[in-house]
């Protein structure tokens, strides 16, 4: 098994590439939470965009009070939005049934950067099992770990997140078995050493921070809380839905 982890998604640079691989998006504040909650409450179908305007053509081509056009810019929701990204927002009152079409600032670019991908998985702390047993039961061997980060920049929650997936799949292999890149082995050592209080590194990281400032300090515990939301959001023919 190899596993490689891109810090952002700048990294890919040549989509097709990925076509023999599964892919692990990791977005932990906030896109892949909101995501699994939104799949978990029932939203019927969420479809990611790369930008603002994307969204707002998409909605053009449905029929009204059939979608909910969500998402946000710095952290907030967007001017004539319905829900911006908090996974609260998300709840089975707002989201069941209905197609989601979703603009983060970073989360849904790297999403849509893995259209080709063999499989393309949405992951936080949230449901990091799921996507580890799917990993294991799909027998996938070549994986890469995407990383939303932060404006196309490094950040730590989702270095700590791919360390920890990069734990969970070594976990009782043989050595010889695994080859890690040297970000793979970079991402481990820094999910060992936050391991043991991930609502701390949060709230230290430097979005965490930001999210804090904005009052959403609560989303932060729960984008933490390890394997809280058991759905695996799967991105195929521009849609995510739950496996
Ligand atoms: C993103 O995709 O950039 C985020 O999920 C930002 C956020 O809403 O915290």
């Amino acid at each position: 098994m190899n596993i490689d982890i891109f810090f952002t998604p700048l990294q890919v640079q040549d989509e097709i590439s990925l076509q023999n691989k599964t892919v692990l998006i990791v977005d932990v504040l906030r896109a892949s939470t909101t995501i699994a909650t939104a799949l978990k409450n029932g939203a019927r179908v969420i479809i990611p965009v790369a930008s603002v305007e994307s969204a707002v053509k998409y909605a053009s081509t449905l029929e009204e009070g059939a979608f909910l056009l969500c998402g946000e810019r710095g952290g907030e929701i967007i001017d004539g939005f319905h829900l911006g990204n908090s996974p609260f927002e998300y709840t089975e009152e707002k989201v069941k049934g209905k197609t989601l079409i979703y603009a983060s600032t970073n989360g849904s670019i790297a999403i849509t950067k893995t259209k080709y991908a063999k499989y393309s998985l949405v992951v936080g702390f949230v449901n990091i099992s799921e996507a580890v047993r799917f990993v294991n039961e799909k027998d996938s061997n070549d994986i890469l770990i995407l990383c939303s980060g932060k404006l196309n920049r490094f950040c730590i929650e989702d270095a700590v997140c791919g360390g920890m997936i990069t734990f969970l799949l070594t976990k009782g292999k043989s050595k010889k078995s695994v080859n890690l890149s040297d970000s793979a082995v970079a991402a481990l050592k820094l999910y060992k050493s936050y391991r043991k209080d991930l609502l701390k590194m949060l709230k230290e990281s430097e979005h965490g921070k930001f999210l804090i400032s904005l009052g959403f300090e609560e989303d932060l515990k729960v984008a933490s809380s390890v394997d809280s939301i058991p759905i695996l959001p799967v991105y195929s023919d521009g849609v995510i839905k739950a496996l």
